[in-house]
């Protein structure tokens, strides 16, 4: 399968897929990864790694509607067969999610359909949560909306911040987001009427 993978920051995510993909657990090819910020640290894992390292900066486009269409044609010039979303820290446009869709992924910091949007660890420590976690789902017109396709969960403790939450999540999310990318690259998982199905037939 072909991946372009979409970040904003760190990109410890995107390291773990191409970790998977370099061990031969995800029969697939990176074949982009595409910032909008410049200074994302996970460019330089993508170029460390031998991947193409574009940048789209969405300050350079006068509105959100012009931006995610440039996106799309530049995701588009790789033709991806899956688009991993991987910290990128944008609200996508309707048009953009269409086009995409069922092939476009996405990890969330939260048990969803618990804490969309934002600071979801501090927001989970603020509601004496005992459980957190995070969700791999497909991406929909509804902001961390899609069908959810893998949930790990973590205990939260009496001594957590929301920095430890976050320590124990992306633990998590380095195990689960390789294992989705996976089942999707052997073609086992797709997106039905809104749900998430995975296919046992190769197993
Ligand atoms: C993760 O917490 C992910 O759940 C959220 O953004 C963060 C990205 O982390 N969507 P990294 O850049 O992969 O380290």
């Amino acid at each position: 399968a072909r991946l372009v993978v979409l970040i904003s920051g760190s990109g410890s995510n995107l390291q773990a897929i191409i970790d998977a993909v370099a061990a031969g657990t995800i029969p697939a090819e990176i074949c982009a990864v595409i910032s909008n910020k410049a200074d994302a640290f996970g460019l330089e894992r993508a170029k460390k790694a031998g991947i193409e390292a574009k940048v789209l900066d969405h300050k350079a486009f006068a509105s959100r509607e012009e931006y995610d269409v440039a996106l799309g044609d530049l995701i588009d010039s790789f033709s991806p067969d899956c688009v991993v979303l991987a910290g990128f820290m944008r609200i996508l446009t309707a048009g953009l999610v269409q086009k995409f869709k069922g092939k476009m992924l996405n990890i969330h910091p939260s048990l969803l359909p618990k804490y969309q949007g934002l600071n979801t660890h501090q927001r989970a420590l603020d509601a004496n949560d005992k459980v957190h976690g995070v969700s791999v789902h497909f991406v929909t017109e509804e902001l961390d909306g899609g069908p959810v396709i893998v949930q790990a969960q973590v205990a939260i403790e009496s001594d957590d911040t929301a920095d430890s939450l976050a320590q124990k999540v992306h633990a998590q999310e380095h195990i689960i987001y390789p294992l989705v990318v996976k089942w999707f690259s052997e073609q086992r998982l797709k997106m039905e009427d809104n749900y998430a199905v995975l296919d046992n037939n190769t197993l």
